[in-house]
């Protein structure tokens, strides 16, 4: 049947409407009931930039250390970390003594951490900051040191006890899925049976699948983020390969994520060696999208001003702390350009377009703005702002126009629409 011009476009208009309620419009599973992690988590995790290293007198500066953590919780607060919502102080692998104590606890190094884990976050809390721990679902950390398996309850117990207010539970060294899943549980369960307020971060689908898929409406009912996807390392070739993992696996991940439980796809390693500053504007634009907790890896006592700002950017951390909690995903991709939307709330979207190009210069990709937010982020107008690479202003779109922007090699433009007309400036 042929339709007459203005119904073709209503029955257009209804499609997108239609695409807009899947897939992605499947209701959220329930979340860990523990009140945390309303919006992703934001903070500071030693293992990229500091990883294991236990020398201490040829590299007093960058061991693991209650040094090392002592300054970098003066940094986050006396350089405006704080005050741009970085609260946790997470430390990772290898800050443990080889063995438990006569009890059975576990113990700091005495060593590198004289005061011990309490005295620790009680400097960490007089800043106004929250501590991260790292412990491990089996019988040895992924460096090998003591494992949790058999040692749960006095486990959760001790960081409780000592006031931990992060647990990053690593999944190295166990033996079988149900160890695996059993652990995960154990742990969530045995955590909020100290009756402390503790961020629960798993990293249960990454030892999963490998052997079965993972169920993240299960995983999100005990863990307030989960990585899927290997370790992050300094470089482009790591941080493509996270974001192609998690555009291809979209359609399960997506939907799971919200207020109280994220996908996790890695520390951010802004700030270092490896990115280009076309590649730290992807990672920092990209993690916004993703609703991705933003733990930064780097040394705060040493990093660029070009790095802190993009890693302070207000507006961009406030796309990526929307009250709204969706997770973004990708629309389309083509000729070596993605696109990526968010829904935030008060009806306005965040897009990224990314150049995915590793030859030649600036390349121009037009947007047709009808195609933007489902069909509706611009009906029948919006106002765009740029946010990244740098800000602009770039002013009112009709739903039938188009925008046209030039994209760095491994870079993103980042813009943020918003539902309002030329004449009323205000929501519509
Ligand atoms: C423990 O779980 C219950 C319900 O499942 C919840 O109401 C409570 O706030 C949780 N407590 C902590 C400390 O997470
Ligand atoms: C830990 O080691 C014991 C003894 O070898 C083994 O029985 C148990 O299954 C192991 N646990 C995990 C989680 O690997």
């Amino acid at each position: 049947m042929q339709l007459r011009s203005t119904e073709r476009q209503l029955g257009c208009a209804l499609a997108l409407c239609f695409l807009a309620l899947i897939p992605w419009g499947i209701p959220r599973a329930r979340a860990l009931d523990n009140g945390l992690a309303i919006t992703p988590t934001m903070g500071w995790l030693h293992w990229e930039r500091f990883m294991c290293n236990l020398d201490c007198q040829e590299e007093p500066d960058s061991c693991i250390s209650e040094q090392l953590f002592m300054q970098m919780a003066e940094l986050m607060v006396s350089d405006g970390w704080k005050d741009a919502g970085y609260e946790y102080l997470c430390i990772d692998d290898c800050w443990m003594a080889p063995q438990r104590d006569s009890e059975g606890r576990l113990q700091a190094d005495p060593q590198r951490f004289p005061g011990g884990i309490r005295h620790l976050a009680n400097y960490v809390h007089s800043k106004g900051l929250k501590l991260g721990i790292y412990a491990d679902v089996g019988n040895k950390t992924c460096a090998g040191f003591p494992g949790s398996f058999g040692y749960y309850d006095i486990d959760a117990q001790t960081f409780a006890d000592w006031g931990v207010d992060l647990l990053k539970f690593d999944g190295c060294h166990c033996d079988s899925i149900q160890h695996l899943t059993d652990g995960y549980k154990y742990m969530s369960l045995a955590l909020n049976k100290t009756g402390r307020s503790i961020v629960y971060s798993c990293e249960w689908p990454l030892y999963m699948s490998p052997l079965k898929k993972p169920n993240y409406e299960e995983i999100r009912q005990y863990c307030n983020h989960w990585r899927s996807f290997a370790d992050i390392s300094d470089s482009w070739q790591s941080v493509k390969s996270i974001l192609d993992w998690t555009s291809s696996h979209q359609e399960r991940i997506v939907h799971v994520a919200g207020p109280g439980g994220w996908n996790d796809p890695d520390m951010l390693v802004i700030g270092n060696f490896g990115l280009s500053w076309d590649q730290q504007v992807t990672q920092m634009a990209l993690w916004a999208i993703m609703a991705a907790p933003l733990l930064m890896s780097n040394d705060l006592r040493n990093i660029s001003p070009q790095a802190k700002a993009l890693l302070q950017y207000k507006d961009v951390i406030a796309i990526n702390q929307d009250p709204l909690g969706k997770q973004g995903y990708q629309l389309r991709k083509a000729s070596n350009f993605e696109v990526w939307e968010r829904p935030l709330a008060d009806l306005a979207w965040a897009i990224a377009v990314i150049n995915r190009q590793e030859i030649g210069g600036p390349r121009s990709y037009t947007i047709s703005i009808v195609s933007l937010g489902r069909g509706v982020a611009c009906n029948p107008a919006c106002h765009i702002t740029q946010l990244l690479p740098v800000k602009r202003e770039l002013g009112f779109y009709e739903w039938t126009s188009e925008l046209k922007i030039r994209i760095n090699p491994t870079g993103t433009v980042l813009l943020r629409v918003e539902k309002r007309s030329h004449t009323s400036k205000s929501l519509i």
